[in-house]
């Protein structure tokens, strides 16, 4: 399949999944047996790797930190925003909560996911401290689902990079409550920690 045909294909397949996902969202709400079932939607379009070539979708040039956040699709209401997230090995974020439901697959590479849980009072709203409670490994066949308050931060571990679809039930750039949780300290996570999206090369 030649580049044209791979976006077109590509474009036909995302609006396909993310009509199946918004109907599920729509008939169960978003509780975590929805959000399971959202995520086989996202780990049988991750499957289709030959829609997603590290060409069109390449992580920073020169091993460079940080994500390059390409934006798949969105709703004009900004819900149903479904990124495609590549980066190199030996990258972090910060734990971070969403603010909305989230759901992490791979196409390629893996990225060690640590949730965590709270165990003070949430007496102060700027600080928290919070331990991990479990890892998942997010690689292709394997996913995360996240309820808007869970907690975690993204460790890509393996060899080569990442590119992973990320759904999230509203758009992170109209996010501006999201937290970010730094030595103790709560931050505003989009204001101090995330890069905007760029374009897809194709
Ligand atoms: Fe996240």
């Amino acid at each position: 399949m030649n580049a044209p045909d791979i976006k077109t294909a590509r474009a036909a397949a995302v609006a396909a999944t993310v009509d199946r996902i918004r109907a599920i969202e729509q008939a169960q709400g978003v509780t975590r047996p929805a959000l399971d079932a959202i995520k086989a939607e996202l780990l049988a379009l991750a499957a289709q790797q030959h829609l997603f070539p590290s060409t069109t979708f390449p992580p920073p040039e020169g091993g460079r930190k940080g994500a390059n956040r390409y934006l798949l699709q969105e709703d004009a209401d900004n819900r149903f925003a479904l990124y495609m997230n590549a980066l190199n090995p030996g990258n972090e974020t910060k734990p971070h909560d969403h603010t909305t439901w989230a759901v992490v697959v791979a196409v390629d590479g893996q990225e060690l996911n640590k949730v965590y849980r709270r165990t003070d009072d949430h007496s102060r709203p700027d600080r928290a401290e919070i331990v991990v409670d479990h890892e998942i490994m997010v690689e292709p066949g394997r996913g995360i689902a996240l309820m808007p308050d869970d907690i975690h931060s993204i460790h890509t571990t393996g060899q080569v990079p990442t590119r992973h679809l990320h759904m999230y039930g509203l758009a992170l750039e109209v996010l501006d409550n999201r937290r970010g949780f730094d030595n103790g300290e709560i931050k505003l996570y989009n204001r101090n920690f995330m890069a905007p999206a760029v374009a897809p090369r194709d």
